[in-house]
């Protein structure tokens, strides 16, 4: 089939890992499984508009983020399309419209990679859908959307559906694969449905480590084998959490997950702390908070400072409450957004 032109508009949702992938081989492929939620929130809503080229020598695309003209975009994408050319063979006979918009403000530091890449990388799956002459089965669809993302940012394979992700292979989880991530294929204790995430905001600022330099620093990590090795245990330990529902075992494997992160951060050559003081302050009120109540709060965190508060859905009052009145004073402008675990990206 040919198109002239034409245009797609897909939001795909962030996602917060439990098991962190931090360490890639060639080709984006994870050191260790990884497993994450799905968030619902917050998202990258993008429509893609293409129109046929006379010639097809080069990539040739517009980038957008509300409405404002990005060029500083456009090296990543241009990564991004060389990476998957090859399996899209048609990158190069149109010119690309790509307008890009977040639920989340811009400089929250909150990355948008996940979702950023994976909203593109859908509406490229649209494109190729359209130009197919054989009917497209949704798994192959996702699946490959899933692979392609993968290849813009690592993490954001896991942002294609919901509402817990596993990408990288694991010996328990049967269909795991490093190239794409896939819907956790085991039984979920109805005490992780619609966990809520609560995301404090301790600082704005840019990211003091790229994700493409603190993957690196695994390489020749002093601790890096015994870390992968570590990453496929928690993986197992959390199999048998998800399916007993026992929330002070998740707790522990996912705020150790959280710290062993920072410590891979720390114990590196170079090292960076991409803690601050707020995130130490909000992490002990935190443990102050579940000694002194019955609560099952607990946190984690991403490359950066800001902190998710994971919590059940029926503490969701009290622990808004305890939030408001002790947390968000370590927050920058009081900021956080309240999100849960979501069901994957939308076709707009
Ligand atoms: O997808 P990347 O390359 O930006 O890596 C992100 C890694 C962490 O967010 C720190 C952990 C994870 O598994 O999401």
């Amino acid at each position: 089939k040919t198109l002239e032109s034409g245009s797609f508009t897909w939001s795909s949702p962030s996602n917060i890992a439990l098991v962190k992938y931090w360490g890639k081989k060639e080709d984006q492929i994870p050191e260790n499984p990884s497993i994450s939620f799905t968030l619902d929130y917050c998202k990258t809503t993008t429509t893609l508009s293409f129109s046929k080229k006379e010639k097809y020598e080069e990539f040739s695309f517009d980038v957008f983020l509300d409405s404002e003209q990005k060029d500083d975009f456009k090296p990543k994408i241009e990564t991004f399309f060389k990476r998957i050319e090859r399996y899209l063979p048609f990158l190069k006979a149109y010119h690309f419209k790509i307008e890009t918009s977040n639920s989340f403000p811009h400089s929250s530091g909150i990355a948008s990679s996940a979702s950023g890449m994976s909203a593109l990388a859908l509406c490229l799956m649209s494109i190729e859908r359209s130009l197919s002459e054989v009917d497209v089965t949704e798994v192959y669809f996702n699946q490959k959307a899933s692979f392609l993302s993968r290849l813009g940012s690592g993490s954001a394979c896991r942002s294609i559906e919901g509402d817990l992700i596993v990408w990288g292979t694991h010996q328990e989880i049967g269909g795991s694969s490093d190239l794409f991530g896939i819907k956790y294929p085991k039984d979920v204790h109805e005490n992780f449905k619609n966990y809520q995430d609560t995301i404090l905001l301790v600082d704005k600022g840019e990211k003091q480590v790229s994700s493409t330099i603190g993957h690196n620093l695994m390489h020749n990590h002093p601790y890096a084998e015994r870390r992968f090795e570590q990453a496929h245990e928690n993986m197992s330990k959390l199999i048998s959490i998800f399916k007993s529902g026992d929330l002070e075992a998740f707790t522990k494997i996912v705020e150790s997950e959280a710290l062993t992160l920072h410590s891979m951060m720390m114990t590196s050559m170079p090292y960076f702390i991409l803690m601050k003081p707020n995130t130490l302050g909000i992490i002990n009120a935190i443990w102050a908070f579940r000694t002194k109540t019955n609560s099952k709060i607990c946190f984690t965190l991403d490359a950066g400072a800001n902190v998710h508060v994971l919590y059940p859905e029926n503490e969701k009052e009290t622990v808004i409450e305890f939030i408001k009145n002790e947390l968000v004073t370590y927050c920058q402008n009081e900021h956080y957004i309240s999100d849960q675990i979501g069901f994957g990206a939308q076709l707009i």
